[in-house]
């Protein structure tokens, strides 16, 4: 049989997605446990992790089964990703076997690997996260790499659906936020995803020069347009929160400049009031829209406290679900429910 990986939440069909969800809730209620006795999880940390780490250890301690976590570099060795590399310098092992190994070891790997910050049109081909895949006879589970972080689009997804209940035809914005460094788009792309799966009207709030791969705006559109919804993009943030049902600050940096840190710094100067404001906060649909965000969150700089402290604040129970749908993918994956 061919193995399954859960690389991109688009890559599964809607129907599996929701299948994942239902399989979540009941994960939540309570309704599953067992299904991943003596199966094991072998997790490669290639950039730090709270939330990642801590959930998926937790899935598979209450299903039964275990989780061993390496973080190469710190107590694993360094690991060289460029498939054709003479190694001579300072990488020790290469994914190729490292993937071969812990396949022969565990009943799937967990993969974090962040971009480099180099070249775009390298990194924009996600090829160490695939290459793992590729190199391991196990499934392997997406924890964020340089394009989508699926576990938490499912979360958002899941934390959409409580805190909405119906979510199609309500308006989610994804809201570009100031930030001291440029972060990677894996996030806001995978958030949006899972809003368009959810049939819902999605607005990209971004300045200019701040777009995402126009790949991602495709899987977006043609996503929302197939469940019901809609994708808008607009430089008026203010407009864009108008009326929302979930507003998600996140930032990340400027594709245009990757790999160039001084111009892309430049472009993030005098936009520091791309922040979610309780002022904001109050434009939303009745005033009573959501809050979320993936999480770490620089506090009053992405999000005001007021807004994280509010009761329209979602944010940890979205991390709470990170927890739910793991168990889920993993019950799908490698157990039986
Ligand atoms: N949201 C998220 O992936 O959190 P961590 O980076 O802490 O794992």
């Amino acid at each position: 049989m061919t193995k399954r990986d859960f690389l991109a939440m688009e890559e599964w069909s809607p129907e599996q997605i929701d299948g994942l969800l239902a399989l979540a809730r009941r994960c939540k209620r309570g309704e599953i446990s067992g299904g991943m006795a003596k199966k094991v999880l072998a997790m490669v940390f290639m950039d730090p992790s709270l939330r990642t780490r801590a959930s998926m250890e937790t899935a598979m301690f209450l299903h039964g089964g275990h989780a061993l976590c390496l973080e190469p570099g710190k107590g694993s060795w360094t690991l060289e990703t460029d498939v054709d590399a003479v190694m001579d310098g300072t990488s020790v092992e290469h994914i190729i076997e490292a993937a071969r190994v812990l396949s022969r070891y565990a009943d799937a790997l967990a993969v974090r690997v962040f971009p480099k910050g180099t070249d775009w049109a390298v990194e924009r081909h996600d090829e160490t996260i695939r290459n793992f895949a590729r190199y391991s006879d196990k499934p392997v589970i997406n924890l964020e790499s340089s394009r989508r972080h699926p576990c938490q689009g499912l979360a958002d997804a899941l934390t959409l659906e409580e805190h909405l209940g119906e979510t199609h035809g309500k308006r989610f914005v994804l809201m570009w936020a100031w930030h001291p460094k440029a972060l990677p788009t894996a996030v806001p792309a995978s958030a949006a995803i899972a809003a368009a799966h959810l049939g819902m009207n999605v607005t990209i709030a971004r300045p200019a020069g701040y777009d995402l791969d126009p790949d991602d705006y495709t899987a977006i559109g043609d996503l929302a347009s197939r469940r019901g919804g809609s994708l808008q993009i607009t430089d008026d943030v203010d407009g864009a929160v108008d009326g929302a049902h979930a507003i998600y600050p996140k930032s990340w940096g400027s594709l245009a400049h990757f790999g160039k840190p001084d111009a892309e710094r430049a472009g993030r100067d005098g936009k520091r009031d791309w922040r979610l404001t309780m002022d904001r906060m109050r434009r939303t649909a009745g005033g009573k829209g959501i809050a979320m965000h993936c999480l770490p969150v620089r506090r009053n700089v992405e999000m005001d406290g007021a807004v994280l402290d509010s009761p329209q604040s979602a944010v940890i129970d979205e991390a709470e679900n990170r927890l739910h749908v793991q168990r889920a993918v993993l019950l799908e994956l490698i157990g039986s429910h």
